[in-house]
């Protein structure tokens, strides 16, 4: 079988996660099993591995490789539903829950999947292909101020107006159905030097409203709560400074006991604290893990315990 992916930060994730090897685990992102067997080769026999991942292709490839472990559950949900698949498996709490955000490297690098601007293909960028919403969509009917919001909001590109502007330019002429169309439109506009840098940062920022992956990103966190084990570990693995500071300020905000200023500026309303930080700062890649595995390079690791 091939496997087109090389799990990011394996061995730290693994040291933190994994304390009872009698224990039920939650791996949210499983794509091609690269962690999830790194959990299942720690487990005894006791052990067990829920896992999930709402792409079609990654849940079967993983359901094949793992379909001789008796140990592992495998989903082809949203790991937003992290509890409601404790109770579809009779889980009160699981030892650990991990997720190794974003996309895999198969994801990217099949040209069928249209992840990438550099293969030209359908515009479509969903992961979960159950969503009726694809990125051509998005481009096509949004309007110019949508378009630029999104672009800035979740790629953080600053020339989001005069890209929106020229999208929205060209559509009156032409459907904008593939990825290379999209290359085009906005290589035209954006100096040499800085193309593959606002490639990616559009790309970014499409794949991410398609998918709605910051929002999932924060029901999963809230959901896990409620579903850990005191002394539990959560491991999230990020790929972007938007998802990082998501966690970030979620593991920070769950260690004081007042709600946050946002939320009351007076600092007056008591709640209880539910984690508590493993890392103070991320943990990231080695040099020699980057130079192996290039996808590495952006990943930062956050740990904490439930309290
Ligand atoms: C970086 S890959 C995980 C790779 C995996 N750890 C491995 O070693 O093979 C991220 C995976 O998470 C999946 N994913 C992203 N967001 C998800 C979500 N909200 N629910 C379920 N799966 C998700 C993607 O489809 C992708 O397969």
């Amino acid at each position: 079988m091939n496997i087109h992916h090389t799990p990011v930060l394996f061995d730290e994730c693994l040291k933190i996660l994994i304390t009872n090897a009698n224990g039920v685990y939650f791996d949210g992102t499983l794509g091609f099993g690269g962690h999830t067997q790194g959990i299942l080769n720690k487990l005894n026999d006791e052990g067990r591995l829920i896992a999930t991942d709402f792409d079609t292709d990654a849940f079967n490839f993983s359901k094949k490789r793992f379909e001789n472990d008796k140990r592992a559950n495998l989903y082809n949900f949203n790991f937003s539903l992290v509890d409601v698949i404790a109770k579809i498996e009779s889980i009160d709490f699981y030892d650990g829950i991990l997720a190794d955000l974003g996309v895999s490297s198969f994801q990217l690098d099949n040209a069928e999947s249209g992840f990438s601007y550099r293969s030209d293909t359908k515009l479509d960028l969903r992961m979960d292909k159950s969503k009726s919403t694809t990125a051509a969509d998005i481009v096509n009917t949004y309007s110019e101020e949508e378009l630029a919001n999104i672009i800035y909001n979740y790629g953080e590109e600053r020339n989001s107006r005069k890209i929106s502007r020229k999208i929205i330019d060209k559509r009156k002429s032409e459907i904008i159905k593939s990825t290379g169309q999209l290359t085009e439109i906005i290589s035209e506009i954006v100096p040499p030097n800085y193309r593959i840098k606002t490639l990616s940062r559009v790309f970014q920022a499409l794949r991410i409203f398609v998918n709605d992956e910051l929002e999932n990103l924060k029901s999963f966190l809230n959901y896990s709560l409620d579903v850990m084990k005191q002394g539990s570990r959560i491991v999230i693995i990020s790929y972007h400074s938007l998802e990082d500071r998501i966690v970030k300020e979620f593991f920070r905000d769950q260690t004081v006991e007042y709600l946050s200023p946002k939320l009351d500026p007076a600092g007056l309303i008591k709640k209880e604290a539910k984690l508590k930080i493993l890392t103070k700062k991320p943990m990231l890649p080695s040099l020699d893990e980057i130079q192996n595995n290039y996808r590495a390079r952006s990943a930062k690791l956050r740990a904490a315990v439930r309290i």
